[in-house]
This record gives structure tokens, sequence and C-alpha cells, in this order.
């Protein structure tokens, strides 16, 4: 037995499977590249889901990470540090947002932004106010609250009861959202691009529907950007891309660059319901994950790194579309920035390990569509590999 093959039976063995193992072991990962255990390198597209934003083994980040390990990993939450004060300063000065609350993973930051909408709805309309407008096809994490927001509670009927008050509506379609407001409506949370539910856009004039309808309710608008946020979209923030801003915003994955950490912002009049006792965490905020935050996002801060994603998205988006054109393979591409899915002729459960062997890697969104969340720093010439490779496999695959 070779040492990848004992690696991938050891993990079958001892781990509980909730997730389907790949029959690759990774090893290690330098820019938009990941390496096996047997030394066979994969264009990385997948970057742990959305997460990998400047890509594997980043200077920057490993610099932080050894700089600040060595200096303080950790205190208790309520003492104050240089990394926290300067992560939550530079998340402030670049977006919407007038207070931060750290947490470690993206349904942690889901879950911040619901107590503190139930809080504040609480306090400010009354005890009956606690229902929360989700939407069909979301997907916001796995503890009780995200589970409870996110449409696959249906499909897992074991885990019952959820959370009570929520409400689903159709994603890009007001009026069924209006017909869910009530007296009892705290808040309306979605994602801004669909992520696990197939890569759908919201569109802009419904996100402007939205905003009014929160404003006229007196409801907190809260985006969960955990996966769109941080430069994935060819903008810091999510919501600059759709130009509508919300209330609350979830964030982690991309913030961290790989390291684990998560967030969740709100404006002044919602983040006041938080006092000393209302919530916390014990790692969330650590002087080490503020640390690699702040430089993450002094990286996604130089000028023209935006350009790039927009860039680069722009000519994946076009390559995919001639190749919609030449190979008849495609049926449908759609996301924004370098948040990609694409629809084919073939059974997506095929279509991963086909790509997988000819070295790039790829996710599953929704039922059948083909996920492309590279590293944001991905090159032009990258960028042109991987159309090669998911072209060949377009030709090669017999359906
Ligand atoms: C939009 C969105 N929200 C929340 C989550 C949950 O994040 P985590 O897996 O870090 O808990 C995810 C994860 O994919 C996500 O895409």
């Amino acid at each position: 037995m070779t040492d990848t093959q004992k690696i991938i039976k050891g993990s079958a063995s001892s781990l509980m499977q909730t997730y389907k193992l790949q029959p690759v072991a990774l090893d290690h990962g330098k820019g938009c590249r990941a390496y096996d255990t047997d030394g066979k390198a994969y264009l990385d597209c997948a970057a742990g889901i959305a997460v990998a934003s400047l890509g594997h083994a980043s200077p920057a980040v490993l610099k932080t990470i050894t700089e600040q390990a060595a200096k303080l990993m950790i205190c208790q939450a309520s003492y104050a540090t240089e990394p926290k004060e300067k992560a939550a300063k530079l998340l402030i000065e670049t977006s919407c947002f007038d207070k931060i609350y750290f947490s470690n993973s993206g349904t942690e930051s889901v879950e911040a932004a619901l107590k503190l909408a139930r809080k504040w709805a609480y306090e400010e309309k009354g005890e009956g106010c606690h229902e929360i407008i989700t939407f069909h096809n979301s997907f916001h994490g796995r503890t009780y609250g995200s589970a409870s927001i996110t449409e696959k509670r249906h499909t897992q009927p074991y885990f019952a009861p959820y959370i009570e008050g929520i409400h689903y509506a159709t994603f890009n379609d007001l009026p069924s959202v209006k017909a869910l407001v009530s007296d009892k409506t705290a808040a309306i949370i979605l994602e801004p691009v669909q992520g696990e539910g197939g890569l759908t856009p919201a569109d802009a004039d419904f996100l402007k529907g939205l905003r009014t309808l929160c404003d006229e309710n007196n409801i907190a608008l809260i985006f969960d950007e955990v996966q769109t946020g941080f430069g994935r979209l060819g903008t810091l923030y999510a919501y600059e891309y759709f130009g509508v801003e919300p209330d609350i915003a979830a964030w982690a994955k991309g913030m961290g660059a790989g390291f684990p950490v998560g967030a969740m912002a709100a404006r002044d009049k919602f983040a006041a319901a938080f006092q000393p006792g209302s919530h916390g965490t014990t790692y969330g905020g650590n002087p080490l994950a503020c640390a690699v935050v702040a430089s993450v996002m002094e990286e996604m801060l130089k000028p023209g790194f935006m350009e790039h994603v927009q860039k680069t998205g722009k000519f994946l988006r076009t390559g995919l579309e001639d190749l919609k054109r030449s190979s008849n393979k495609i049926t449908d591409i759609r996301g924004a920035g370098l948040m990609i899915g694409v629809d084919t002729v073939f059974d997506i459960k095929k279509l991963l390990p086909a790509l997988r062997d000819n070295g790039l890697m790829s996710t599953q969104a929704g039922e059948a569509t083909l996920r492309l969340t590279p590293p944001l720093i991905m090159s032009e010439d990258e960028a042109k590999e991987a159309l090669e490779i998911i072209g060949k496999t377009l030709q090669e695959m017999k359906k």
C-alpha cells in the first residue's frame, strides 16, 4: 500500500463520514496550485471553496502568522489588542458599518447576525418580533440558527425542531418577500450571490426593493457575504458590487485567506443591541486571527488588486462563453467576479473527478453546477490553463 493509500484508508476508518472522501490526499500548496502526496499538481479553482483568496502560502499571510504567533496568539476576549483594534478599524474605514464582532467561521458570523437582529427587534419593537425571512436555495451554515434559515433543512427532518419563526421567500421575487412581512418580522437575510444554491446572483433592483421594504418597516437587512465578500466579486464587500448597503453583514472565508476567522458587522443602530453578556466567543477576535485579517485587508487594498479580480473574472467568463459556443457542452454560465457557476450536459458527479484527473480542482454547487472560485491572485496564464483543462475535459467526456 502506498503512503497516499494509507492516508486515505486511515481517514476513511477514523473520521466521521461527514464528507465523501476524495481519492486524493493533499500535501501542500503554492499560489494557485495544490499538490497531492504523490507530487501531482492541481490548478486550484476551488481554493477551499472560496477561502484561499491570496493563494496558498501567501508570503504576506505567512509572515504575519509567524510574527504574531511568536508574540501573542490568544488572550481573553475582554482584553484589547493592537491586531484586533487594527483589523476592526480597517473593516470599519472601508465599509458602511460602524462596529465589528469577530468570530471563527461563517456559520458563527451568521448566528451572531441572527442574534443581534433578534435582540435589536425585541428591544425596538417588542417581544413577539422575532421572525426571520430567508430564501429558497439559501445556504447559511450548519449550526442550528444557520441551518434553520438554510433550504437544506427541508431534506434533513431528523434535526428538527429547528428554530421558530423562519419564513422562506423566493429569491429575486420581491412580492414573495412582501407577502411574508408582518409586524413580527425582525430581519431579512440573504446571500448577494447564492453560493451553494447554484451561483445565482441577486438582481440589483431586487436588493434595492428589499432595502426600501426594510426601511419602510424598520426591519434589519442582513447580507450573508461569507462566500461573496472580500474581493470574490471584484469589490472588497459584496454589497458594493450591487450598490445596496445592508444593516448587518456576515463574513468569513476569504477574509482570513485560509486562516479560520469570521466577523459580523453592523451599523450603530443595530450594533448597540449587543452589550456585555449578550454574546461572545473564546477564540473570536484572537490576536493571531486579527493580525491575519489586517494583513489580508492590506493586500486587498493595494492599488489594482480588485481590478485584477474583475479582469480575471471577465477573462474566464469570456473563455467559458467561447467554450459554450464551440463545444455545445455548456448550457449556462452564471455568477460574478471570480465566483462562476457553469452548467453542462454532464453529470457533475462525473465531471468533477474528470477535471481533477486532468489537473483542475473545482467544486459542485446546487444539484448540477460546476463552481469555480479560484484564488483572487490567479494570473491570466493560469486562467488560460483552467479554460484549456475545462475545454479538454468536456471534449473527452461521454454522457
Ligand atoms: C453563504 C455562506 N454562509 C455561511 C457559510 C458557512 O460557513 P462555515 O462553513 O465557515 O461555517 C457558508 C459556507 O460555505 C456560505 O457559503
